[in-house]
């Protein structure tokens, strides 16, 4: 038996004015994107900005229903999209924001367990990391610079379903 560790590094802005042209780009699309969610249920309205290798940008929001499971997060619309209209491009960055009609979200929204999962998959499948810009509605910005920092020992399916 022994004992292991694992560490995270991470970057923290003050604010977005901060960021490189690119990055600040990419967060201001995370804002306009959450001007689409259709959030009546948590009026809290997230917003998911995907940077493809080929420089195009996917925009997704939060989709709630009246049953509550069925839904959908910001970040899955925006993947699951990239992925359907750009099959075989990677992801470069991913920046998500967050806005509430009943809070003031100031402090960086952090993508659930699912989307971790969900974005991991498009890392593994494309062999490139994906980096994550992570802010509320102003305050700091997070940069993370891979699925890893966000799920560490995560479930890969080249372990599980491929022979070696
Ligand atoms: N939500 C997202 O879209 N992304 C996250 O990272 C966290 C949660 C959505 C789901 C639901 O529509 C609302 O935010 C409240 O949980």
């Amino acid at each position: 038996m022994k004992k292991l560790s694992l560490t995270i590094d991470y970057l923290e802005y003050e604010n977005m004015d901060e960021l490189i042209a690119e990055d600040k780009n990419l967060m201001q699309q995370a804002h306009e994107a959450g001007k689409s969610a259709y959030a009546p249920y948590s009026n809290f309205s997230v917003g998911a900005a995907v940077l493809l290798e080929n420089g195009v940008v996917v925009k997704g929001s939060n989709q709630e229903n009246a049953a509550y499971p069925t839904g959908l997060c910001a970040e899955r619309v925006a993947v699951f999209s990239a992925g359907t209209n750009y099959p075989g491009v990677a992801i470069k960055t991913i920046a998500i924001t967050a806005k509430s009609s009943r809070i003031k979200v100031e402090s960086p929204v952090t993508p659930c367990g699912d989307c971790r999962q969900a974005i991991s998959e498009y890392e593994v499948l494309y062999n490139k990391p994906i980096r994550f810009l992570l802010m509320g509605e102003t305050g700091k910005v997070l940069e993370l610079k891979n699925v890893g920092s966000l799920l560490p020992l995560r479930f890969e399916g080249k372990n599980a379903f491929h022979s070696h």
